[in-house]
């Protein structure tokens, strides 16, 4: 068949004709061939520091061996049995192994496929548990493409635009945000902020005893990487606590060592009832899981919730080997190491560059905010697109982030070096040079 014989160079230029273009579009396509550690190979040859771990998924690096290993024994074993028809032991053994990293009285586990599914799976829990309808997100939140998650989605107007009815019984408060906050840019203002848009839906729209969840990121990921003051996060576990409502964290993007500790809930040192967690837990291997308290989850009866690939043997292998690393090479203790190296690097480079607004980071979840250079602070994607082609040029691949594209986020694996990280600071520095 003609299609069969067409090279990969001759399919590339196919792309737009095959894919649909809703996800076509993105940038920088950059057509790869292979990847291993922190570098991508491309079909033309080059070689390029991935810094956005295909967005916090691949965090022990590419084709980490001991991971790939487990996915091939696993594989020879069986690739597909669903849960409920069958039972396996990597399934079984995960969901002993998981409780011991996972924030406090995080102990049952519904796996699914991808992050959208989960934070779908932990609003169905929680009205579920909770016979209410209400659900509280956040102004600038990012949850997936799914109906549900879109429902809980306002990063950006265009994920819902056309999509319209999304579900009903959701309400939107503003997210802390220190860098702007409408009543003063600190950390205090950010919190009073966001507590009074809260205050607000409870006394004009949603009586609090109707609300079943408060569902946030504890770090804003497509948002633009905004890390909220701790207060922020313990105040909405005190208000949850007080009305019985659940507060479910989606730590799609922040769990699995990003921020520095396994799940960014222990490293604001705040619980939460319900989480969703997906990206890392599997190196790569589509997975993701709704989590709960035994108390929480088993109320959710037999039969109201259900997958088919959820639970994948290859998926719960690779997770289990995941877990080993993590602890076997200290893979949060060098995230730390490099976090504040890379962080402390962006710091020394951000005084000659009046358009880096903020450089802000937790472990490896790091971004820096581009904005005009006229007094506005108003955000300027263009110049954070330019700057992140001049990166991609020289051989560094970040990602955007931000309602305008005006974060550069930078998401290198885990196991990233120390000369890796100081290669990746010089052609920052060279691309942001050349941009001004
Ligand atoms: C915080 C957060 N939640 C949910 C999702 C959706 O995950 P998925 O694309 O796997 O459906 C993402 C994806 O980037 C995310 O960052």
């Amino acid at each position: 068949m003609a299609e069969q014989s067409l090279s990969y160079r001759e399919l590339l230029n196919k792309v737009k004709t095959n894919l649909a273009p809703s996800l076509a579009e993105d940038w920088p396509e950059l057509p790869v061939e292979r990847a291993e550690g922190v570098y991508l190979y491309t079909e033309d040859g080059r070689e390029y520091m991935d810094f956005t771990s295909g967005i916090g998924v691949t965090n022990l690096g590419h084709n980490h061996p001991k991971v790939l290993n487990a996915a091939i024994e696993q594989m020879k074993k069986f690739s597909h049995s669903a849960v409920g028809i069958t039972l396996h032991e990597p399934l079984l053994r995960l969901t002993e192994v998981l409780p011991t990293v996972m924030p406090e009285g995080m102990d049952m586990f519904f796996f699914g496929n991808s992050g959208s599914e989960a934070v779908d799976g932990s609003l169905k829990l929680a009205r579920y548990v909770s016979g209410r309808p209400g659900i509280i997100a956040f102004t600038g939140s990012f949850h997936g493409r799914t109906y549900g998650a879109i429902s809980v989605t306002s990063v950006k107007s265009k994920y819902r635009k056309h999509y319209e009815p999304a579900l009903p019984g959701i309400y939107f408060a503003d997210f802390a945000n220190p860098y702007r906050c409408p009543i003063g840019d600190t950390p205090e203002k950010a919190v009073e902020w966001s507590l009074a848009s809260i205050e607000k839906i409870f006394n004009h729209y949603i009586d609090p005893s109707e609300v079943a969840a408060i569902l946030v990121e504890p770090v804003q990921g497509e948002g633009g990487y905004i890390f909220p003051p701790t207060e922020f996060l313990k105040e909405l576990r005190r208000m949850c606590d007080e009305h019985g409502i659940f507060l479910i964290f989606d730590e799609v993007q922040s769990g699995f060592g990003r921020t520095g500790q396994m799940f960014a809930a222990q490293t604001y040192g705040v619980r939460p009832d319900i989480m969703a967690i997906a990206k890392g837990i599997a190196n790569g291997f589509p997975m993701s899981a709704v989590v709960s308290s035994r108390d929480i989850m088993s109320r959710w009866l037999p039969g109201s919730h259900g997958t088919t690939f959820g639970g994948n043997p290859v998926a719960c292998a690779s997770a289990l080997a995941v877990q080993e690393v993590f602890k076997e090479e200290n893979v949060l203790e060098n995230c730390r190491k490099m976090g504040s190296l890379f962080l402390d690097g962006l710091k020394k480079i951000k005084p000659s560059y009046p358009f880096i607004g903020d450089v802000r980071g937790k472990g490896l979840m790091v971004a820096l905010e581009i904005i005009k250079t006229d007094g506005s602070k108003a955000p300027d994607g263009d110049k954070a697109m330019a700057i992140l082609q001049k990166m991609l040029d020289h051989g560094l691949v970040g990602y955007m982030a931000g309602r305008t594209g005006q974060v550069i986020r930078l998401i290198p694996p885990l196991v990233v070096t120390e000369e890796q990280i100081n290669k990746a600071l010089s052609i920052l520095a060279i691309s942001l040079k050349e941009v001004k």
